[in-house]
């Protein structure tokens, strides 16, 4: 097994070093190189976080990785394991990630462990990450801690923004105690990875209801780890890629300062929401019923019971009744 492991790093890292040198140097890549100018991609940024391009198969065929990482001596079964390579029904392999600018996902020791790739333009799906393997769990692995721990341990502060080009568009500004989950919620394995390096995060997330939602669900997690937690409110429309990029980083630094307690964040947007009326109040209780429930402490759930029943100036009992333990929102 721990052959078995080895062989997926050496496969990731021989493939990051493979895409990473096609995007700096492939005729092939021009495109790819002219997407991450436009969204102010610099060539520094692309060589520290060491990004890459995986060619059209147009241009390079179907099996341009599954080809070079073979004669290279990596068996092809190592290869679909770390989810490179694609099994056809025919049997033969084909590369998953085409025609994609590619984001390698490090864990904390600096080896590759996964990668997310981002189509060129409008396409369908438009992130693509690879599926998890022996040495990728993506509900614990953070795209940027590793690059930018000591950030984040100096600050005691980590950032927290929804997608990858949000974390490079940061860097590319200076702000760098940022760190991304990788398309899926805050889970509690992410906040107690935090914790080993900071204090405090601040969620920047998305001005929408899925922004809402995330920020709603995560609460649970770091009154468990005991993170502090504060959310920024993005304008709305704006990602932190898109306000850094028009207002410049004191804009988002202001936003960072001015962020509220997580707790008090969520009770304002769901009033913001549902209003206080009877009926407002009935949504805010259904939705706050399914935050603690989140959570599989009973002390933990009782506290917020007795938090935020206060806050809407029910009984606990009103705000507790039919709630069921640890139910909603799984680690
Ligand atoms: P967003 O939809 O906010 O994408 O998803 P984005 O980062 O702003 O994308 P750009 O700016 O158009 O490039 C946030 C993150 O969720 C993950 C990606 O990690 C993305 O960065 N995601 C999104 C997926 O994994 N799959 C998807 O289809 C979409
Ligand atoms: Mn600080
Ligand atoms: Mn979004
Ligand atoms: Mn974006
Ligand atoms: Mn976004």
């Amino acid at each position: 097994r721990i052959r078995q492991r080895e062989r997926l790093y050496r496969v990731n890292e021989e493939a990051a070093e493979l895409y990473h040198r096609y995007l700096l140097n492939a005729e092939a890549a021009r495109g790819a190189r002219e997407y991450l100018r436009q969204r102010d991609v610099p060539e520094t940024i692309i060589r520290t976080y060491r990004l890459g391009y995986a060619p059209d198969p147009e241009v390079a065929g179907w099996n341009f990785i599954t080809d070079t990482l073979r004669r290279k001596d990596l068996p092809v079964v190592a290869i679909e394991q770390a989810g490179l390579a694609v099994r056809s029904d025919r049997g033969t392999w084909y590369d998953r990630f085409r025609d994609r600018v590619l984001f390698p996902i490090y864990d904390m020791t600096g080896r590759v462990v996964a990668f997310g790739g981002r189509i060129l333009g409008d396409g369908k799906p438009k992130y693509m990450n690879s599926p998890e393997s022996q040495i990728f769990d993506k509900s614990r692995i953070l795209f940027g801690l590793y690059q930018h721990r000591e950030a984040i341990r100096r600050q005691r502060q980590a950032i927290v923004v929804e997608g990858n080009f949000d974390l490079l568009l940061l860097a590319v500004h200076s702000i760098d105690n940022v760190v991304a989950p990788l398309g899926t919620a805050l889970t509690r394995a992410h906040v107690r990875t935090l914790r080993g390096y900071c204090d405090e995060a601040v969620l920047l997330f998305d001005g929408d209801r899925a922004g809402l939602k995330a920020a709603m669900r995560s609460i649970p997690f770091f009154l468990a780890e005991q993170v502090d937690a504060r959310v920024a409110l993005l304008p709305e429309g704006d990602d932190p890629d898109t306000l850094v990029r028009r207002k410049g980083a004191d804009a988002v630094l202001e936003l960072v300062k001015a962020a509220k307690p997580l707790d008090e964040f969520v009770f304002e947007a769901l009033v913001r929401e549902h209003g206080l009326t009877l009926e407002g109040k009935n949504r805010i209780i259904g939705e706050l019923r399914q935050v603690i429930a989140g959570s599989s402490d009973e002390g933990q759930r009782s506290l917020m019971v007795a938090h935020f029943s206060e806050k809407l100036g029910i009984s606990p009992g009103q705000l507790l009744s039919g709630i069921q333990p640890g139910k909603a929102a799984p680690e």
